[in-house]
């Protein structure tokens, strides 16, 4: 279960409908876990109004869930993206509290948890995605005590002294502990949130929170753990191999103008991701001659987002002003220096681009994971590439081996820029190489697999084999060493009353 439905319902002017890839990184990690796998997707289309009734799409049932135009105002635009996104984000901007959002968000939540209610078989197992419905855990629990409920928070839990300010932050811990798992990005955002819990009045032990069992009886422990999300990386390394992808990108830097170097930003339009910064830096280095504006490029796509949420809006200006005035100051006849493309591209084109750049800039001010980082490395099979990674994301967790830089030090952005454009080849293979490891060996599959075995242990690993079906002993990939100080899984600790 989660907001967005993997696809958005368009309402064209001449009365047709389309259908379009959702926005974000949740749709683009559970995508390919979901066509594998039985189950069903309950979600909103992105339209206001009646739902349409179950569908499948791309091997997928597909569930919507009605949103009204008020309780877009109130549940998505308000809460979520005005109050939620902004607090759990570091206050990046000022987060606003008004009881008729939270209102909403209850209603939406409640419909959320009825609707999936009603679709799930007796025992299932239930997985709630994100920040946008933290009430349906317990909702679920109520009406359903039979079900298996997972949660899993996309963007970061916050310290205590910002979530703090929430008028409501014990009902979202209460409706958080209706779940039997809570999975986080980061070692740091399950502690934060088992903090948050303590301090309102409750216990904990042993990386679980310790509740009312049913019906008042014994305890129940709820269980919050680190399980960083991933990427599809076989499938990003297959398709940046073949022939078509390989050509677009020579092509993508012809129709550049063959430039010495390409830089690429890839983000939805968010000011959590650090664009204004990046540009400033970009903009500082063309100004002082430390990148060439003949020989070096700068990309930036930037999916649009949250139109409507004003905070949005600015964010937007201020890109176009700041990309204007580079290419009004540094642009050439027929070849501006930025190229600034506020649109969707198709997978296979980013992939493209992805293979292109030199170097991709993760600048985010705070990010749950960052994708866009994985994906890049995912796609660099030539070892090529280099990634200036924000430390303030959870991939920086993961990539020590990025150019890691502290975005709100301008100095010291460039200087990274700087360096990761012009070390030596050699050098920048031997960090894509280590990165690689990574992400090959934490792909969303495991990601998947790791969170649901926590929730239900009965559910096989996928990477150990049936000993039944072979004598010979072979390694599974979980014998390799974590050293990136993942907490492996460990059976949670209290009992059911
Ligand atoms: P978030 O979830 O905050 O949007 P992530 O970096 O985790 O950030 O995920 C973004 C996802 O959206 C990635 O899978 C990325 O490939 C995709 N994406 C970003 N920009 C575009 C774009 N312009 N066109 C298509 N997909 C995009
Ligand atoms: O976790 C990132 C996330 O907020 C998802 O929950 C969401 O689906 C995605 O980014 C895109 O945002 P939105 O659904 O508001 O367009």
């Amino acid at each position: 279960m989660a907001n967005r439905l993997p696809v958005d319902r368009k309402d064209e002017p001449d009365g047709t409908t389309s259908w379009q890839t959702s926005p974000g990184g949740l749709v683009t990690a559970l995508e390919p876990i979901m066509r594998e796998h039985d189950g069903a997707w309950v979600g909103w289309t992105g339209a206001p109004g009646d739902a349409p009734p179950p569908f499948e799409a791309g091997n997928m049932d597909l569930v919507p869930v009605p949103i009204s135009a008020e309780e877009i105002e109130g549940y998505y635009e308000g809460m979520s993206n005005g109050t939620l996104w902004p607090l759990y984000h570091d206050v990046i901007v000022p987060p606003e509290f008004h009881r008729p959002w939270w209102e909403s968000y209850v209603a939406v939540n409640q419909r959320f948890a009825t609707a999936t209610a009603a679709q799930a078989a007796i025992g299932a197992t239930v997985w709630v995605q994100d920040y946008q419905l933290q009430l349906v855990p317990m909702m679920l629990r109520e009406t359903r005590p039979d079900l298996r409920i997972g949660f899993f928070n996309h963007i970061p839990f916050p310290p205590y002294e910002i979530f703090a300010q929430l008028p409501w932050r014990r009902k979202i811990l209460d409706g958080l502990l209706g779940a039997d798992l809570l999975g986080f990005q980061r070692p740091a955002d399950a502690n934060n949130f088992l903090r948050a819990c303590r301090r309102n009045g409750l216990t904990t032990r042993r990386g679980a929170v310790v509740v009312p069992g049913p019906g008042g009886n014994g305890t129940r422990a709820v269980r919050a753990a680190a399980f960083p999300i991933s990427v599809d990386t076989e499938e990003l390394d297959r398709a940046a191999r073949t022939p078509e992808i390989l050509e677009r990108a020579k092509q993508i830097r012809h129709e550049l103008g063959d430039p010495g170097v390409i830089l690429l930003g890839v983000d939805r339009l968010d000011y959590t991701k650090g664009i204004l910064h990046r540009l400033k830096a970009v903009s500082e280095l063309y100004d002082e001659g430390r990148l060439g504006s003949k020989e070096t490029v700068f990309v930036q796509v930037a999916t649009p987002s949250r139109e409507r949420v004003g905070s949005y809006q600015v964010l937007r200006d201020e890109v176009e002003v700041i990309v204007g005035r580079i290419n009004g100051v540094h642009g050439h006849i027929g070849n501006p220096v930025v190229h600034y493309l506020m649109q969707s591209f198709p997978r296979s084109e980013l992939t493209a681009l992805y293979l292109a750049a030199d170097v991709l800039l993760v600048t985010a001010l705070r990010d749950g994971m960052n994708l866009v980082a994985k994906e890049y490395v995912a796609s660099r099979h030539d070892e090529g590439g280099a990634l200036v990674l924000s430390e303030f994301t959870g991939a920086a967790n993961e990539l020590g081996s990025a150019y890691l830089v502290n975005p709100h030090d301008i100095e010291g952005l460039k200087d990274v820029i700087v360096r990761a454009v012009s070390d030596p080849a050699r050098e920048r293979a031997r960090r894509m190489r280590s990165m690689r490891r990574r992400v090959f060996l934490h792909d969303v599959g495991r990601w998947a697999s790791d969170f649901l075995r926590a929730l239900n242990p009965a559910v096989p690993d996928p990477a150990v084999p049936d000993p039944a079906a072979t004598e010979r002993a072979v390694p599974s990939r979980h014998d390799d060493v974590d050293d990136f100080g993942i907490v492996p899984f460990e059976q949670p600790v209290a009992v059911r009353g």
